[in-house]
């Protein structure tokens, strides 16, 4: 049997794309004890991917070049020599971009299907919608009542941050890019307004439009402009979530935002975070998000690109605004 993997072939400077991979088929490498080898079903498209591979500072070390791209994904156990896994289990880790690779098994989880399927694992239970989860609850403060604006509202954060702050009955406008993703937040997501900000010529005007009584809580994906326009709206008290600034990725001269006055009058708050920090309380944010599930009021559309060979072609499109919902390569 062979392992099928996509490498890092150079660094980008801009937006990654399939001139910086290649191809590559080597035979699996049987479990050694303690190791497991999967058969990979969905893997992880994430925009962090693109400070991974760069030559810029990112939060954890670069993939090599020449090394297979580094991934979160989920899978089936093939082959088990870990006493805690049985052929046949379902299992998330860090597979890569790779057909059948051979994990550790103490980096290795077992999904538990009778919280949610094998896709609600990949999407509304995945580690973007925990993201969401941690980002607006704890870092946000989220109080019901409050006015919450989430940019990049129709991706794989961004809907699950909407969802859980209309489930803590708040107010929510949703800004994404282009008519289809706008009407699937208005008509499917009935978020309380919404804002095409590729059809705004001063998007702050449209935010203040959209806000007319200020945002208590701005869940920030993009950074840049739309953040600008943001600081600029804010309440009294206010918190900003620096989940991610996906429109400075690769930017040869980032966006000097202009609006940060706004924070001391306003006694603002404004704070990054890293999912992974809330490693330990996983579990917490799980329970919430499958009660949500299973009663209905949480859904995400899972973004399928289907075969590895298009992992490239599907890291890019995160860029350029192509996925709807999270975005996941999957592999028959
Ligand atoms: N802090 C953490 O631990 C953590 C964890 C996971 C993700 N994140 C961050 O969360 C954000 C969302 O991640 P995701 O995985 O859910 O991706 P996503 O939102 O599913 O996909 C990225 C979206 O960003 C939007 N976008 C791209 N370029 C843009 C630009 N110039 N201006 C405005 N929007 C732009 C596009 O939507 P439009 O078509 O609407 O433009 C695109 O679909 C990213 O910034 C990511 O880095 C942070």
């Amino acid at each position: 049997m062979n392992n099928h993997r996509i490498l890092l072939k150079e660094r980008p400077i801009g937006i990654p794309g399939p001139e910086h991979f290649t191809a590559d088929v080597e035979a699996v490498r049987p479990p050694a004890a303690g190791e497991l080898l999967v058969a990979t079903r969905y893997i992880s498209i994430d925009p962090a991917m693109r400070s991974w591979i760069g030559a810029g500072p990112s939060y954890v070390r670069q993939v090599e070049i020449g090394q297979p791209m580094r991934a979160g994904g989920i899978g089936q156990v093939l082959e088990s020599r870990a006493p805690e896994f049985a052929v046949g289990d379902w299992v998330q880790g860090r597979t890569g971009w790779q057909s059948h690779p051979t994990l550790r098994a103490d980096q290795t989880q077992k999904l538990d299907l009778s919280v949610g399927t094998v896709e609600d694992w990949a999407g509304p239970l995945g580690t973007s919608a925990l993201t969401a989860y941690f980002g607006l609850r704890d870092v946000g403060a989220l109080r019901p009542g409050d006015i919450v604006l989430v940019s990049g509202a129709a991706g794989g954060v961004g809907q699950i941050a909407c969802q859980i702050a209309q489930i803590e009955a708040c107010h929510v406008i949703g800004i994404a890019g282009g008519a289809e993703k706008c009407g699937y937040l208005r008509d499917a997501l009935k978020l309380d307004a919404v804002i095409d900000y590729k059809a705004e010529p001063d998007i702050a005007a449209a935010i203040r439009r959209a806000c007319p009584g200020g945002i208590d809580v701005y869940f920030d994906n993009v950074g840049g402009e739309i953040l600008d326009g943001a600081l600029a709206a804010l309440r009294m008290g206010a918190r900003v979530v620096s989940c991610g600034r996906i429109s400075q990725a690769g930017a040869v001269e980032p966006y000097g935002v202009r609006n940060l006055g706004a924070l001391g009058g306003k006694r603002v708050r404004m704070q990054g975070f890293l999912v992974f920090d809330y490693h330990d309380r996983y579990a917490e944010a799980r329970a919430y998000l499958s009660h949500h599930l299973r009663a209905g009021r949480l859904r995400q559309k899972l973004h399928v690109v289907e075969g590895l060979d298009l992992a490239p072609q599907a890291l890019a499109m995160l860029f350029s605004g192509g996925n709807t919902g999270k975005l996941v390569v999957g592999l028959s």
